[in-house]
């Protein structure tokens, strides 16, 4: 058992930092987002933000041959992605590095790609888009995912949770309008499905709570945090008829 009390940021990085994912997603999602881009061999330059400790960078890394950089606010998910890399052997084309998403720290139009996984909203749709639009070069695709609306009931409790934790929900109708606006042709959006949050986020994540709770023993910040997550779960189960994850997919022209 630990003595010393965590915080809400170590209990969320604690979490996290062993797991494939550390949002909704998978392998096939992957997949099927780059089956809309063309030929893949012109992606010399990708970046992937928000990347987390690289599930969706290395999988990127199989399919695509150009340089990815994985760019995240957190320095221990970083160390795991070039760590994640090198054992696979792909340290000479995919880097990590620590940096925020809202004030990127590269050249303009160095990009073919960006891609960004359950980050976006964090900083917000059209800001992201926005800002990142300057970063790839003319004729460049951005592929993001982000929590939406799937349909025109909004239930409140869903609504009031996601606002808590910093997003708010829009349609995939209104995002692909913003998409267009901050200089992008549309060019898909699909749902991802049931399993990409329950398998591949919420049942891995589950197991690492559990043991967090077992090694913290009566922390309230642990209870806190666990119930916290296991609400998300419950909201979901709840209502995944009513919003779930979208992957939008524009060109920058
Ligand atoms: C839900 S996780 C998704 C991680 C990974 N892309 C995945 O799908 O497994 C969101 C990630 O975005 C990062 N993030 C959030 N806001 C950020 C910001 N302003 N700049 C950089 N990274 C940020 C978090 O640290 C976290 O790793």
């Amino acid at each position: 058992m630990e003595n010393k009390k965590p915080t809400f940021l170590e209990l969320l990085i604690e979490a996290h930092i062993g797991l494939d994912r550390q949002g909704p997603g998978s392998s096939k999602t992957v997949e099927k987002a780059l089956s809309f881009l063309g030929d893949l061999n012109r992606f010399k330059n990708i970046a992937d933000l928000g990347c987390g400790t690289g599930g969706q960078t290395l999988i990127l890394a199989e399919h695509l041959s150009g340089n990815i950089t994985g760019l995240d606010m957190f320095p221990d998910f970083v160390d795991a992605l070039d760590k994640n890399a090198k054992s696979r052997n792909l340290s000479g084309r995919v880097k990590g590095i620590v940096g925020n998403m809202e004030d990127l720290p590269f050249e303009k139009d160095s990009f073919d790609l960006i891609w960004s996984e359950g980050a976006i909203d964090n900083i917000g749709f059209e800001k992201g888009l926005g800002h990142w639009r300057s970063f790839l070069k003319n004729g460049g695709y951005v592929a993001v995912t982000c929590p939406s609306w799937l349909t025109d009931k909004h239930p409140d409790e869903a609504e009031q949770f996601w606002l808590d934790a910093g997003s708010q929900l829009d349609l995939i109708g209104n995002n692909i309008a913003l998409m267009q606006k901050c200089g992008y042709q549309f060019i898909a959006a699909f749902a991802l499905d049931e399993e990409c949050w329950t398998d591949n986020y919420f049942y891995p994540r589950e197991q690492a709570i559990s043991r967090l709770v077992e090694k913290y023993k009566n922390c309230d910040t642990v209870t806190e945090y666990a119930e916290l997550n296991r609400r998300e779960v419950e909201l979901y189960m709840k209502y995944k008829q009513n919003y779930g994850y979208v992957f939008y997919i524009g060109k920058a022209v």
